[in-house]
């Protein structure tokens, strides 16, 4: 399956490319087509410098939702709304959200909007997509160390049983993650919390690259 990243010029969405780049199809999306090119090209660079395989490509992100079989949405919350009326033809796509409103103050605070998480919102902007929430609590910074191994846990959501177990199964090709079914897309509320959780006992606790694990 082609995997397209809306916003994949970021600090996530590149790290996603380069490890999803591995083994499936990876369209880098961005509002201009010269940035994703040149975020394509510096990836390409990358890996082969490591001399690793690839498949990977730059597009608009109107041509992620054009050609790809799954659309990660990797861009800030607040852009969603934007984002979505640039955008045509995700209508029975599956659309991935990783997205995790947060205020940052003296402590990371979970702000979701009122459909209770970025995920939900998502769904109900594209009412005919199938939304599944993955990859929430993730660094970007774990992605792009491509050297290393990713063992996280990774909490799936979904209302889509069929388009969930794709996701879970796209989980576990990457490294060592871990996808678990965290049950349907209301729960993405909890899942998204978990991340400013993580990065708040990161600080107050110096320490570096907390994650998720289920055991
Ligand atoms: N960073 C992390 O460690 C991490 C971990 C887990 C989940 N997440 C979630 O992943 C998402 C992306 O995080 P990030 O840190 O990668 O964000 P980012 O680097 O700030 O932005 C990602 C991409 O979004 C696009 N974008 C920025 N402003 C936009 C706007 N006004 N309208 C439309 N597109 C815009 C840009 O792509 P173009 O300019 O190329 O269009 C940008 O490269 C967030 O929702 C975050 O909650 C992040």
């Amino acid at each position: 399956m082609k995997v397209g990243i809306i916003g994949g010029t970021g600090g996530i969405g590149k790290g996603m490319a380069l490890r999803l780049s591995q083994n499936h199809e990876v369209i880098i999306g961005s509002r201009k087509e010269e940035k994703a090119s040149s975020s394509c090209d510096d990836c390409c660079d990358f890996l082969k410098e490591l001399g690793l395989p690839f498949n990977l490509m730059p597009s608009t992100n109107q041509g992620v939702v054009d050609n790809a079989d799954i659309v990660v949405f990797a861009i800030p919350p607040e852009t969603l709304q934007v984002t979505i009326d640039s955008l045509t033809g995700l209508e029975g796509k599956i659309v991935v959200s990783l997205m995790n409103p947060m205020e940052k103050g003296d402590y990371f605070k979970y702000v979701p909007p009122e459909e209770g998480s970025a995920a939900l919102e998502l769904q109900r902007m594209l009412p005919q997509s199938k939304v599944i929430a993955a990859f929430n609590n993730i660094p970007a910074k774990k992605w792009n160390q491509i050297s290393e191994v990713l063992d996280y846990s990774v909490c799936v959501c979904g209302d889509h049983d069929e388009e969930k177990q794709i996701i879970m199964e796209l989980v576990n090709s990457i490294s060592e993650l871990e996808a678990l079914n965290a049950g349907p897309l209301a729960v993405s509320a909890t899942v998204e919390a978990i991340t400013p959780l993580v990065i708040n006992i990161a600080k107050f606790n110096k320490m570096r690259d907390v994650g998720v694990y289920f055991r």
